[in-house]
């Protein structure tokens, strides 16, 4: 083929696929990502099909980054908002369980999978993105540094009214991170069932409790 000829029948492609061609950023080059998707994963043991429905922030925030344009502040205040609703505070008002606890559950990437039992317990996964104690040199950077997380914040007794704020929002924060953040990458522990709530409790420990190897 000549040049010219070639010149010519890209221009004649380009001009169809803006009627209907699927690049990758485009919706239906998504569903049809979808629908590959949806044929090749098979449901086993706890990881079944739902795992491919996703809500409603998944579907924008997704959408916001194969079109490579970011949410609107309406969107993402919408996001925010019906994320921290879901947020569910401690029975009792126990927000602090036992640090040395924490550490195990942070340490812990299993769970979830199909190959883990029906009801297993699943970890927190924490070191896959975050530095948290700084004994442990093998972590993630997908996420900031929690080391002297709670010192840091000023947070010298965990009962003290002055640490209320930081404790609350650490809370938050693990429950359902979108709840501050719209498209946060972390997941939405306790929102998802990930973690139980007594499993939260040993991470914020770990993270705000002075005595944590985390604020030495
Ligand atoms: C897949 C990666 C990922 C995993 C796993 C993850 N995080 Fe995060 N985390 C992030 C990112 C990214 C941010 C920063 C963006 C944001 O705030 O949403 C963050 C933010 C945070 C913050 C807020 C920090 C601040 O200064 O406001 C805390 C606290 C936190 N993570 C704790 C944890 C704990 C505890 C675990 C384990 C139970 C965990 N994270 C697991 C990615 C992750």
């Amino acid at each position: 083929m000549k040049t010219t000829s070639i010149k010519a029948w890209a221009m004649t492609a380009t001009a169809l696929c803006l009627v209907s061609c699927a690049t990758p950023n485009s919706t239906a080059y998504q569903e049809d990502v979808q629908k590959v998707l949806a044929a090749s994963f098979r449901a086993e043991g706890q990881a079944g099909m739902d795992r491919l429905t996703t809500d409603e922030a998944n579907r924008l925030c997704s959408e916001a980054d194969y079109k490579g344009k970011p949410l609107s502040d309406k969107q993402s205040e919408k996001i925010r908002t019906d994320n921290f609703k879901t947020i569910q505070w401690p029975k009792n008002n126990q927000f602090i369980g036992d640090y040395k606890q924490g550490e195990v559950i942070a340490q812990d990437g299993r769970g979830k999978t199909w190959s883990d039992k029906e009801g297993s317990v699943n970890g927190g996964n924490c070191y896959n993105c975050h530095q948290i104690s700084k004994t442990e040199i093998s972590h993630g950077t997908l996420g900031p540094s929690l080391y002297n997380y709670g010192k840091l914040r000023g947070v010298t007794d965990v009962n003290s009214p002055n640490a209320k704020p930081i404790i609350d929002y650490t809370w938050a924060k693990l429950w359902n991170a979108r709840g501050y953040n719209a498209c946060s990458n972390m997941p939405r522990f306790g929102h998802n069932g990930i973690l139980t709530e007594t499993q939260l409790q040993h991470l914020m420990a770990l993270l705000l409790d002075p005595k944590s190897p985390v604020n030495q």
